[in-house]
């Protein structure tokens, strides 16, 4: 019996749910259909994964070369490229919580997707937002397009421990091209975009501002609600995401694992892994 794949986009503007899909059998003709629906929706939910954490490797695995996170320390041991994203009941931080960002953009070449498998869920609370850059994007005028596509956005992550600080920076293109639809999209954050280049923090930040408003309004945005089993998959380079911490005195357990658009990504982690460790 032929197998019956359902893609049912959520909003106008980005995010769809991949029904009849087992990713645990990692079927050439599904991935590709995966594949396809990333491209067109930038954030897609496959409810009902059996994905454990050497599964979840394998699968990023089959998308791109694996991100080592150069300081968190949520890598399973035997398995480091996979990060638990564990709260228990008291834990008032939320992992990439209180900001909208994209994953990895204080390297370059960027990260590509994340994956992330709900483990154990909260019985309300813990979703996670997204918005389609492209989208925010095309609310803008022509006018403003125009300037953007000159600039490019520094993106930084301060590490620090003790008197050891590192600030990890990359530069960008304020504007990308999305590489199979053609489509533009803003490449800026909240959590890493500090400035445009060639301007300081403050002459930066109105616009910047502007743009982080842009890509927070409710018409390019979508959210999902989780359940025990789900694989979220997202393109970095057009989404932010938001997950959002409003599931006090509950566990949620989740795994991730995110990947690089090229091996080059994966490089640059490994050298800021070794500058760490060449402070301490
Ligand atoms: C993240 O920012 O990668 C975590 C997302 C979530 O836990 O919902």
């Amino acid at each position: 019996m032929e197998k019956k794949i359902e893609i049912s986009p959520i909003t106008g503007s980005l995010g769809a749910i991949i029904e009849g899909v087992d990713l645990s059998n990692f079927d050439v003709m599904d991935l590709e259909v995966v594949k396809d629906a990333l491209n067109q929706h930038l954030v897609v939910k496959l409810p009902q994964q059996n994905l454990d954490r050497f599964k979840l490797s394998k699968l990023g695995s089959i998308f791109g070369p694996h991100f080592h996170h150069p300081i968190e320390k949520k890598g399973f041991r035997d398995c480091p490229e996979v990060l638990q994203l564990l709260h228990k009941p008291g834990d008032t931080k939320m992992f990439g919580g209180a900001s909208w960002h994209a994953d990895i953009t204080w390297l370059k070449p960027c990260g590509y997707l994340s994956f992330l498998h709900a483990i154990e869920i909260p019985e309300v609370g813990g979703d996670t937002s997204f918005s389609s850059t492209i989208s925010a994007f095309d609310t803008l005028s022509a006018g403003l397009k125009d300037l953007l596509r000159g600039l490019n956005g520094i993106h930084a992550y301060h590490w620090s421990e003790g008197k050891e600080q590192l600030p990890w920076i990359a530069e960008h293109p304020v504007v990308r091209t999305h590489p199979v639809s053609g489509l533009e999209g803003l490449f800026v954050n909240r959590m890493f975009t500090s400035r445009f280049s060639n301007m300081t923090a403050s002459e930066s930040k109105p616009l910047l501002e502007f743009l982080f408003n842009k890509m927070e309004i409710h018409e390019v945005t979508c959210r999902f609600r989780w359940n025990k089993g789900d694989l979220l998959i997202w393109d970095n380079r057009f989404t932010l995401h938001y997950p959002i911490n409003d599931f006090f005195g509950n566990r949620r357990e989740m795994i991730r694992t995110s990947v690089m658009e090229t091996k080059g990504g994966t490089e640059a982690a490994e050298k800021l892994r070794d500058q760490k460790n060449g402070c301490m």
